[in-house]
């Protein structure tokens, strides 16, 4: 039977009662436990994987710290997490045409199309029954997978570090930049001036409108993380400067910072994944007509704001979940030539998936986090991992 990670309400219980229901003190590496799996039975339609490399993603802190919503009782006492993978093709169903085995493929996590697209459930979170890919092995509908760009001149830990991050941060762009020009043309104005907080979603988003030309901001508390950014032609902030606007005064102060890189325009477009204190930090640092983009909610869910005033400002706060299925394929185009991750220093091996998903929730890591599932890898990716043969 395939190793998997698995998180269940039990070890959720667990690790809550061990810090006496203190969200703050929860060690997800305590919940995030190695299990086995028992792939279904391959249908006519399905593709047999074997996992070569994972991100660690928030949403699998989210599920353990069953913080937004208790996902794991909800979906029945235990669920098998990870929504970002890279795989090798090891057999096929007899009606799948797009794949055969020894392809190299990535995953994308829209669990269930809506009418139009987008994902009503996100797989491996919270579409019912979907088995996650924190695994050596899987077993997925061709649907779900879409061809790695082998050749795109990124290398293989690279490539693993986008699966999940790159459509998200490409639906957000789509959208933060349709709706401003909604208001404002190009013809009136054509360089913009947009900002993005920590975060890899947030970085592949600056890079988007930093290919377009506009200029791209990243207010970040990690050197490593700007000093990437910075190489392509990211504009660093430093958001430990101001507190991560633990006060008012810290974002009034930010405010100003804003006003005086932008000659007083302030930003037009702007991607918060964090809400919390960076939510108050971001609407200041609107200017007039301008968008607020998210798809996440590290710090808080919850948002209050002055209806009234963003009125007044013609200010659009806007919410997005995940690409479609298309903008998924579409995104993937984009790998190397405008996507160019930051990724962490260390690359994980399979036993250490905890340990990631722990320093991650600490926000040690210098970049996204990568984890080697198979140690032995095809030869048609050895040539990617960087300073080794594979
Ligand atoms: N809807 C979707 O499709 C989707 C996809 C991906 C992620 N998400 C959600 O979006 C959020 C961010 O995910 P991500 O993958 O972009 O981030 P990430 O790469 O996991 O990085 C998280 C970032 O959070 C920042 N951070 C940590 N503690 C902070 C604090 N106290 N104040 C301010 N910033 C802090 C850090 O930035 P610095 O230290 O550099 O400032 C860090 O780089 C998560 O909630 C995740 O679940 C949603």
């Amino acid at each position: 039977m395939p190793r998997a990670y698995s998180i269940t309400t039990e070890a959720i219980a667990a690790e809550r009662e061990r810090v006496g229901g203190n969200l703050a003190e929860v060690d997800v590496s305590r919940v995030i436990r190695l299990d086995e799996l028992t792939l279904r039975a391959m249908g006519t339609h399905d593709v047999h994987l074997r996992i070569l490399a994972v991100s660690a993603e928030h949403n699998v802190d989210h599920a353990a710290l069953a913080d937004t919503v208790n996902i794991t009782e909800a979906r029945g006492g235990k669920i098998y997490p990870g929504n970002s993978a890279l795989g090798e093709v090891l057999a096929v169903g007899t009606e799948v045409t797009r794949f055969r085995p020894g392809d190299i493929v990535i995953t994308h996590c829209n669990g269930q199309p809506d009418k139009h697209g987008y994902p009503l459930r996100i797989w491996a979170y919270d579409q019912p029954d979907s088995v996650g890919w924190y695994a050596e092995e899987a077993m997925v509908g061709d649907w779900q997978i879409i061809p790695a760009p082998l050749k795109c001149g990124l290398n293989l830990w690279e490539i693993a570090a986008l699966p999940l991050r790159a459509p998200t941060a490409y639906h957000l762009w789509r959208r933060g930049h349709d709706i401003f020009r909604v208001k404002i043309p190009k013809e009136k104005m054509s360089r913009l001036y947009v900002l993005g907080f920590g975060g890899g979603v947030s970085e592949l988003f600056l890079m988007l409108a930093r290919a377009e030309g506009h200029r791209a901001f990243f207010c970040s508390g990690s050197p490593a993380r700007r000093a990437h950014l910075a190489t392509l032609g990211i504009e660093p902030i430093d958001q430990q400067v101001f507190n991560r606007f633990a006060k008012p005064d810290d974002v009034q102060a930010f405010n100003k910072e804003v006003r005086r890189l932008t000659g007083g325009e302030a930003m037009h477009i702007i991607c918060d994944m964090l809400r919390g204190p960076v939510f108050a930090a971001g609407l200041s640092a609107l200017a007039r007509e301008g968008v607020n983009v998210s798809a996440g909610w590290q710090l808080d869910t919850r948002n209050v704001y002055n209806s009234a005033l963003l009125s007044v400002r013609q200010v659009t706060l806007d919410h997005t979940h995940y690409d479609t299925i298309d903008g998924c394929n579409a995104a993937t185009d984009l790998y190397g030539t405008v996507f160019r991750p930051a990724v962490h220093q260390e690359i994980y091996a399979f036993g250490d998936l905890p340990r990631a998903m722990r320093e991650m929730q600490q926000n040690l890591q210098t970049g996204i986090p990568i984890i080697r599932v198979a140690r032995e890898m095809p030869q048609a990716v050895r040539a990617l991992i960087p300073g080794s043969a594979g």
